[in-house]
């Protein structure tokens, strides 16, 4: 598995991820496709800014996407806030996959010492999402409605200090 940034070429896999109802039903329904174009080419744009990379999830298909992992900063009300999110497709999901594509993220912003505390926001039914936090060494803080895409979503607060609590494999 390795991650790379997301290029203007990576519509479809956007369109998979985000227009599909089952891969946004913990995430408040699928988004409209026609947004799907110009979301990608803002991504890329900024994928050095945020930390926006594919999931390839091996070196015999490198054009091959799996899912798609994040990390952001956004203003909260007490100031900056850095947070990570992930996406598997369903023919990749239960393989760890998720979980290794988070930690390979979080091994670097360790190492190059950006992003500070970093928290996740998941759905507070999303079992899996839930589990990625759990097993990589996350802190639960509490539960929290969270705006995402216009919708107001249930989600458990996580947090992390990559230099100091994320397990190792
Ligand atoms: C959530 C998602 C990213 C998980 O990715 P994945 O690659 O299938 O997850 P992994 O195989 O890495 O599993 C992660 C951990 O969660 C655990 N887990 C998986 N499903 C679980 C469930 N239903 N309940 C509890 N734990 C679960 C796994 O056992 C694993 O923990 P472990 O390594 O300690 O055993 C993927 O299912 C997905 O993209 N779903 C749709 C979109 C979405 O919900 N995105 C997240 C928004 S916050």
């Amino acid at each position: 598995m390795h991650l790379r940034n997301v290029t203007p070429a990576d519509v479809d896999a956007y369109v998979r991820m985000r227009c599909d109802p089952l891969m946004m039903a913990e995430l408040g329904g699928p988004l409209p496709r026609d947004r799907m174009p110009d979301k990608v080419r803002r991504d890329a744009i900024e994928a050095d800014v945020s930390w926006i990379k594919m999931i390839v999830p091996g070196p015999d298909a490198p054009d091959v996407v799996a899912g798609s992992v994040t990390i952001w900063s956004h203003e909260a009300d007490d100031g900056p806030v850095s947070e990570i999110g992930w996406m598997i497709l369903p023919p990749f999901q239960g393989r760890g996959l998720g979980k290794r594509a988070a930690r390979t993220l979080l091994e670097r912003a360790r190492d190059e010492d950006r992003w500070g505390i970093v928290h996740a926001f998941p759905a507070t039914s999303n079992g899996a999402s839930n589990g990625i936090c759990r097993s990589l060494g996350f802190r639960f803080v509490a539960e929290q409605d969270v705006t995402f895409a216009d919708r107001v979503l249930r989600t458990n607060h996580w947090s992390i200090d990559p230099h100091t609590a994320l397990k190792p494999t």
